[in-house]
């Protein structure tokens, strides 16, 4: 693979253990552009714009896709990967019903392997930070008909992670808006699922709230995902979370939580969960916690729920009471090599 060099490290300048989530870009990009049918080689360059013109398709039509991934660095320096196969499939399935063409393997993730090795002084080493990365493709021609695009650009890039929200969040259940409908995009990571979101989370914000728990989309009955993280519910000693379906990201950290879980002897139902349900639980004192999960903020505990002009106030579990910490902690030590990794997960 060629790569070239920057001349210019910005680390004089940066300091990855005390950088905000996504806001540096490291040094190096890995850039390769289809055309003709074909993906041609893949190349790292120093990261840094791109010409191109405001006709680019994807800014039009929305063909653009991404991935969200970490590396990890140990004690002894060492660069660990997660599951990064599993990040690999996924943005493959968001490109197919994006109609954009498929990466390769090879390009994938041997240019992340030769990537994240360039860029390894970029892995920050403090408690709970992590080298977040950014796998992206986009439709690259420039005209203006609303058709498939003949030219993709994909890349990626990657930047230093502290923790993405650092409280417990007080959450709305949204009982308007719609995240994803039967038959749409919802279980892709493209870029239109999350622009789409961002007013019916204003909204929420300008009404004291963090984030939304997204409901279904015919009756607003049923949990679906919660901001850009999946959802799950503690109610007594079992956890429940929504199935994925096709309205519904299947989260890497999802299935590693669930898979963390069961080896915790910690029962897990993967199934819908009504609004309903959770109001019972609460009025009946058996709703222990919600919280969010994702590559992003790996877990994150909620305080408050929204629901209509009422707000459910969640109890204050001890850290040694709470699923979301022992869960958080264990993923978070096999990531790091803090801990054995019975499943093979770290590369
Ligand atoms: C992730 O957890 O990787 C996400 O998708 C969140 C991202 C949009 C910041």
């Amino acid at each position: 693979m060629e790569i070239k060099k920057t001349q210019h490290s910005k680390l004089d300048t940066i300091d990855p253990n005390n950088s905000p989530f996504g806001v540096n870009i490291s040094d190096h990009m890995l850039i390769c552009e289809y055309e003709n049918g074909q993906w041609g080689k893949p190349v790292i360059m120093p990261y840094g714009g791109m010409n191109y013109s405001p006709a680019l398709m994807a800014i039009h039509y929305g063909q653009a896709i991404f991935e969200g991934m970490k590396a990890y660095k140990d004690k002894n320096n060492d660069v660990f990967l997660f599951r990064p196969e599993k990040n690999f499939e996924r943005f493959n399935k968001s490109a197919e019903r994006l109609a954009m063409p498929p990466i390769t393997k090879e390009i994938f993730l041997e240019g992340l392997y030769a990537l994240i090795d360039l860029d390894r002084d970029w892995v920050p080493t403090k408690e709970g930070s992590s080298l977040y990365i950014r796998p992206t493709m986009f439709a690259s021609e420039e005209m203006f008909s609303a058709r498939i695009s003949n030219k993709y650009t994909f890349a990626i890039m990657t930047s230093p992670a502290n923790s993405y929200y650092d409280k417990p969040l007080k959450i709305k259940i949204e009982n308007h808006y719609t995240r994803a409908v039967s038959g749409g995009v919802g279980f892709t990571k493209c870029a239109g699922n999350y622009g789409a979101s961002f007013y019916p989370t204003l909204l929420a914000n300008q009404q004291g709230f963090d984030q939304i728990i997204w409901t279904d989309s015919q009756e607003h009955k049923y949990f679906e995902e919660s901001g850009t993280m999946n959802v799950m519910v503690r109610i007594g000693d079992i956890i429940y979370t929504p199935p994925v379906s096709n309205t519904i990201l299947n989260g890497v950290t999802r299935d590693s939580l669930i898979n963390v879980a069961r080896h915790n002897k910690i029962e897990v139902r993967e199934e819908r969960i009504s609004v309903d349900s959770i109001v019972n639980a609460y009025q009946q004192g058996t709703l222990k916690e919600i919280f969010g999960c994702g590559t992003a903020v790996v877990v994150n505990r909620y305080s408050h729920v929204g629901y209509n002009d009422n707000i459910m106030e969640l109890p204050t579990l001890k850290d040694e009471e709470s699923y979301a910490v022992l869960l958080k902690k264990q993923l978070v030590g096999i990531q790091t090599n803090e801990l054995d990794d019975p499943f093979g997960w770290r590369i």
